[in-house]
């Protein structure tokens, strides 16, 4: 198991799909059904802010409970949190040298999550190992993969280095919605109009420039009569190029270039229990070369990105409240989300992850955790519901 990954490209493709046209999209009529999604697709999920591993933090996500720690070498690790003996939670113990240590009864775990030491005896049992997640520090952020193994490495622009960008504070919404109707909308022409006032002014391109990214790129006028909208065109322009870039099912990176201004921002997607849906949105602004500009016009370059960025959101939150994924319900108009609906149904998951959860119970808190993928159904209502596999 990998806990820190290095963030040079790494494709592990694994056997269910090694079909993706890298260039053009692939189209289908005919919407997937419900029970075909992953509860919890193989992808890159946000953990936390670096700032909050000043000691182990544990938290509820994606339905288990994991815990987030920084070894004294700087490795950073994101672990299953109910300990393996009795299920302590790990978040209330702390950091020894390169280990996290149980607060119940001191068992000592590193952080590939192997338990290296029990107090009173030499003899380690096979069971006592937490589950590790591959995890990476970027910007100040903790992101893990929900695999034993990155299936990508952790998503940026494509055309941008990393390290000559900073970014802002997370914003955040949660959307009333599984997070592959959240994720559609990416797609959905006809939202662009009705939700976001932006009247396209060519057909959009939809491409996958890798097997586990479909990328939506469209250019559109700026119609909107918000305040808003307003200062938008004043200051940026009218028009823009938008890109969406979707990596996993999950991972959106997102560019809108104006004719004056750049926007460059993430959505960190998360499905929560009941159906719903946690966005958490980071924007980015090139790095200032000196320290005072850093120091005093970077952050309102960030907060100014960040107010418009949102602005631009969260009204799409209360737009999707209750919407509902129903295959017999898509009409042919929606076929550029049909044809996104299939295509992440179609991602590579862990080969490990779908044999291990025996009921939505044990998915949740069977210790250790063991990367619990049950899938998504639905139940007599039409509301999508976890199972298992
Ligand atoms: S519960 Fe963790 S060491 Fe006993
Ligand atoms: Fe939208």
């Amino acid at each position: 198991m990998i806990n820190a990954v290095s963030e040079k490209p790494t494709l592990l493709m694994s056997s269910r799909n090694h079909s993706q046209d890298p260039v053009r999209a692939s189209s289908s009529v005919t919407p997937p059904p419900i029970n075909s999604f992953p509860a919890y697709p193989a992808s890159w999920y946000l953990f936390c802010r670096a700032s909050d591993l000043r000691k182990p933090h544990s938290k509820r996500i994606l339905g288990r409970q994991l815990v987030a720690f920084h070894t004294r070498s700087g490795k950073i690790a994101v672990i299953a949190a109910r300990c393996s003996h009795m299920g302590a939670d790990l978040g209330r113990g702390k950091v020894i040298g390169e280990f996290i240590q149980c607060p119940f009864h001191n068992w000592k775990y590193g952080a590939d999550g192997v338990c290296n030491h029990i107090p009173g005896t030499s003899t380690i049992p096979g069971f006592a190992r937490q589950t590790s997640y591959p995890a990476v520090e970027r910007h100040g952020f903790v992101f893990f993969f929900n695999g034993p193994e990155p299936l990508f490495p952790l998503p940026f622009f494509f055309d941008a280095n990393q390290h000559e960008f900073s970014a802002g504070k997370i914003f955040s919404y949660i959307s009333d919605c599984t997070w592959f109707v959240n994720a559609a909308h990416g797609y959905d022409t006809q939202h662009f109009d009705a939700v976001h006032d932006r009247k396209l002014l060519a057909p959009s391109q939809i491409d996958c420039p890798n097997p586990f990214a479909r990328r939506n790129r469209y250019r559109a006028e700026v119609l909107g009569r918000t305040k808003l909208d307003k200062l938008l065109k004043i200051f940026a322009g009218r028009t823009v190029e938008i890109t969406i870039t979707n990596w996993g099912g999950t991972f959106v990176v997102i560019t809108g270039d104006f004719d004056r201004a750049h926007s460059r921002f993430i959505i960190a997607t998360q499905p929560l229990d009941g159906g719903k849906t946690l966005c958490e949105g980071i924007v980015f602004a090139p790095r200032a070369n000196n320290p005072l500009a850093r120091a005093l016009l970077e952050p309102m370059a960030l907060a100014v990105r960040r107010f418009f960025t949102y602005g631009y959101l969260k009204d799409e939150a209360s737009r999707l409240l209750g919407t509902r994924y129903d295959p017999g319900t898509m009409i042919p108009h929606d076929r550029d989300m049909i044809d996104f609906f299939n295509w992440v149904v179609a991602l590579p998951q862990s080969v490990r992850n779908s044999s291990l959860a025996t009921s939505p119970a044990k998915a949740e808190d069977s210790i250790p955790d063991r990367f619990a993928q049950p899938i998504v159904s639905a139940d007599s209502t039409g509301t999508s519901s976890t199972t298992p596999a």
